[in-house]
């Protein structure tokens, strides 16, 4: 198996019963997503994009198929050790931002580090560094509701960067943002992915979407396109002994 790939999906369905009534969600993704990229994810409400994402990012398991993060196949952890996965592996930046309302940024951005091995000065500093690369040095003691849209993502997207995760996963990130925050928060994806962490973003814009090395679009819990431009190596052949 290719190291290259942070994320193997193999045939993943997802059905949510509702006492009856079953709604397949995801019916048999397949792809594998290689280190570095930038993929965006797209697709008409209800295709299965969050149901996507949530699988992903070990929020949910899928009902039927295999997912490997990091070559790490999810069937094998518990709720202890997804819990896990989630807090080291991956960072999430949300539509509706998720800031702790009456705590201000710097503490926002310090708290995914709480269950790190760290001291309370290495968590400052390390907090105090994610919200310097977004932009934000200025606005560290602004408690969530003293910020701007755009400027509660970027502390959010800080948030999500602290603890140096191999994959960031964005849901609809700008879906509330004015153009020129969407531009802040566009540009603060692209130097992430410069630095080389593998992003993941779900959205509506193609502004967003142009920004992507790779668009994958969902329609009713299938991938019916995935797009990678001129790049022929591209996307990566699924392996043969996962399928
Ligand atoms: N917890 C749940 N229980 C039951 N059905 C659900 C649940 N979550 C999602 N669904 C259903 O699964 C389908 C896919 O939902 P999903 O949230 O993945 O869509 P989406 O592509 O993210 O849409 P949107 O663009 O509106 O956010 C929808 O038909 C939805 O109603
Ligand atoms: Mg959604």
């Amino acid at each position: 198996m290719s190291s290259s790939r942070v994320i193997q999906v193999r045939g993943v369905t997802k059905t949510y019963s509702l006492g009856a009534i079953a709604v397949q969600a995801l019916r048999g993704v397949s792809l594998d997503i290689e280190r570095g990229d930038f993929v965006a994810i797209m697709g008409s409400s209800g295709s299965g994009k969050s149901t996507l994402m949530h699988i992903l990012g070990c929020i949910d398991v899928p009902t039927e198929g295999r997912y490997l993060l990091d070559g790490v196949d999810v069937r094998q952890l518990d709720d202890d050790d997804l819990a896990d996965v989630r807090n080291r592996k991956i960072g999430f930046v949300f539509q509706s931002y998720n800031l702790v309302p009456r705590t201000n940024a710097l503490a926002n951005v310090e708290l995914p580090l709480a269950y790190a091995r760290l001291s309370r000065a290495d968590r400052r500093r390390r907090a105090t560094a994610a919200l310097t690369a977004l932009g934000m040095s200025d606005r560290m003691d602004h408690l969530p509701s003293e910020l701007s849209g755009g400027q509660q993502q970027r502390v959010a997207i800080a948030r999500a960067i602290v603890t140096n995760p191999a994959l960031i996963l964005a849901d609809e990130p700008t879906g509330n943002l004015d153009s020129h925050s969407t531009a802040d928060v566009l540009q603060a994806f692209s130097d992430l992915n410069d630095e080389g962490r593998t992003i993941v973003v779900i959205t509506h814009e193609a502004e967003v979407a142009s920004l992507a090395r790779r668009v994958i679009h969902l329609s009713d819990g299938e991938i019916v396109a995935d797009d990678y431009g001129t790049d022929a190596t591209y996307p990566p052949a699924l392996t043969p002994e996962l399928s």
